[in-house]
Parts: C-alpha cells; sequence; structure tokens
C-alpha cells in the first residue's frame, strides 16, 4: 500500500500577541495514514485535531516539521488536488439548495457540464439527500442533513482523500450512523478517510486506526481494539482508609495475583476519558 498522508514533527504555535506568549497547538505530530485505511484523529476540545488536519491541507502553515500529502509536500496544487474537505463548521450560502451546492464545489474544482450534472445526481444519491430534499434550499436542512450536504461537496471532485473534521458534531445518534456507513462506503470504493472526533464511540467502528491527542501531544497510536485491551490495569480508587486497612486491602489484592503497581494520590487517566466520553461540561 502506498502512503497517502504521512506528517513528520509537525509542530503549531500560534503567537497570542506581544506580552501573551504563544499557544503550542500541536507539538511535533508524526502521523502516517495508509491509502485506503479510515484513520480517526481522537482528542478533547482543543487538543490540536483541527490544526493538524489544517495543517495538512495547506490552510496553516506549520512552526516545524512537514506533511506530505501522496508524495506531495501540503499545500502545493498537486497535494491539494488529492484532497475533499468537510471542515468542523461548515458555513454554507444558505440560499443554496443541496444540488446547488455540490454545483459550485464542483464547478470550483474545475468540474462542468453533464458529467458534473450526473455527479451531482449520484453524490445526493449516496447521501440520501436524493430527489425534493436535494432541491431545497439549505437554510431548511436539519445539521445531519447540512453534513451530509457538505460531505457530497467534499466528495465531488472525486478525491482519493476525504479529511472530515467532525462529521458528526451535533448530530443525532442516527444520523451518526449514517455518516458512520458513508465513511464505510467510502472506504469500500478505496477512498482514505482521516476524520476527527471527541467521541470514542463515533470512532471505534469506522476506524482502522487512530491517534488520540491531548493537549496537543500524541498520548497513543495504533488499532482501537488493540489499545482499548492494551492493558489489564485497575484502579482502585479509595478515601479515608486506615493505614491497617490499607494494607490488608493491599494484600487482598495481592493474594489475588493482583501486582501493585504504585499508591498514592490517583494518577491522572487521560485514556478514561475517552472510554467514558463524558458530556461536554464535565469535560474540563
Ligand atoms: N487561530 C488560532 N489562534 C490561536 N490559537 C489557536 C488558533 N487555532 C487553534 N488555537 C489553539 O490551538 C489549540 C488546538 O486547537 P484545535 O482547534 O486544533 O483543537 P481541536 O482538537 O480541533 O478542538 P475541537 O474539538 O474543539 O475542535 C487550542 O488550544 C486552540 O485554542
Ligand atoms: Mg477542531
Amino acid at each position: 500500500m502506498s502512503c497517502a498522508v504521512r506528517t513528520e514533527g509537525l509542530r503549531k504555535e500560534f503567537p497570542m500577541g506581544w506580552f501573551r506568549g504563544r499557544v503550542l497547538a500541536l507539538e511535533g505530530l508524526d502521523m502516517e495514514v495508509q491509502r485506503g485505511e479510515v484513520f480517526g484523529l481522537l482528542g478533547p476540545n482543543g487538543s490540536g485535531k483541527s490544526t493538524a488536519m489544517k495543517m495538512i491541507l495547506g490552510l496553516l502553515r506549520p512552526t516545524s516539521g512537514r506533511a506530505e500529502v501522496c508524495g506531495y509536500r501540503a499545500g502545493t496544487i498537486a497535494a491539494r488536488r488529492q484532497i475533499g474537505f468537510l471542515p468542523e463548521n461548515p458555513y454554507f450560502p444558505n440560499f443554496l439548495s443541496g444540488a446547488e451546492l455540490v454545483r459550485y464545489y464542483g464547478r470550483l474544482s474545475g468540474m462542468g457540464g453533464a458529467l458534473l450534472e450526473k455527479r451531482i445526481l449520484e453524490l445526493l444519491e449516496l447521501v440520501r439527500l436524493g430527489g425534493e430534499a436535494g432541491k431545497r434550499p439549505l437554510r431548511t436542512y436539519s445539521k445531519g442533513m447540512l453534513q451530509r450536504a457538505g460531505l457530497a461537496g467534499a466528495m465531488v471532485g472525486d478525491p482519493e482523500i476525504l479529511m472530515l473534521d467532525e462529521p458528526t458534531a451535533g448530530v443525532d445518534p442516527a444520523g451518526s450512523r449514517e455518516i458512520r456507513d458513508l465513511i464505510l462506503e467510502l472506504r469500500g470504493r478505496g477512498k482514505t478517510v482521516i476524520f476527527s472526533s471527541h467521541l470514542l464511540e463515533q470512532v471505534e467502528d469506522v476506524a482502522d486506526r487512530v491517534i488520540i491527542l491531548h493537549r496537543g501531544q500524541k498520548l497513543r497510536e495504533g488499532r482501537l481494539e488493540e489499545l482499548l485491551t492494551r492493558k489489564k490495569e485497575w484502579e482502585v480508587n479509595v478515601q479515608g482508609l486506615k493505614e491497617e486497612d490499607r494494607k490488608e486491602l493491599r494484600g487482598w489484592l495481592e493474594k489475588r495475583g493482583a501486582q501493585v503497581m504504585r499508591e498514592g494520590a490517583p494518577r491522572e487517566r487521560l485514556e478514561d476519558y475517552f472510554l467514558r466520553s463524558l458530556p461536554e461540561e464535565k469535560r474540563r
């Protein structure tokens, strides 16, 4: 399999003004996505997912490091031609219909004529906006419909790689399943899909491999099932335990074959965050 996307030491700092220093949004990301793979970028808000994507697209210039798309340097026309992009909060001209939106993107990527019209019909059908739905203005669309229209727009030029930034954000479970099925459909057609999410359950049965980002750093990388069963490790949290009780607990655990790795203040277990996918208000 040839390489689709590759980054090396990709780093982004945002200057915050003269006195406020800089925000480190992404810290030396190494990532390699193979052609035909569905790849998930997983991480909480502000972990650097969108920043990574924008640098791969060439929409942001890295502070250091490099990104390549099918061997071309990110941001070059040759690299951009390979990618269809669905941004995280797409703003579409809402007077356009779904079909007009896809046509607009098609024209931008140099298509036209009967071929484009055929493609529009095919794509609207694929994202389940065929028939009347595709003729309605976008302002009448639900969030899920808008995401699917955007997805059709991203696919119009038949790119090899689809980059979808939180394609299921704000979409209900049924809508999310539809988008997941679309991603699988794309994989079936041999496309490479890179998508981001902050919810593990939206990644787990779609992505072949994932990178878990946290505060701009790569925490984990690999096949999700391996990451989730990586180790059988338990954390026992108890409070206000007397010394002798603590010893007894330790003895009890050891008698059962457990190896007590450490005792003391609870350790921050970032991956638990993902396992539980806490609601927004509890996330920070
Ligand atoms: N243009 C910018 N100027 C300054 N800081 C920025 C800018 N864009 C992003 N950041 C900062 O970089 C960090 C990473 O942001 P990024 O948008 O990549 O995160 P994310 O993982 O996509 O988050 P979310 O899940 O909220 O979309 C955050 O701390 C953010 O505040
Ligand atoms: Mg983002």
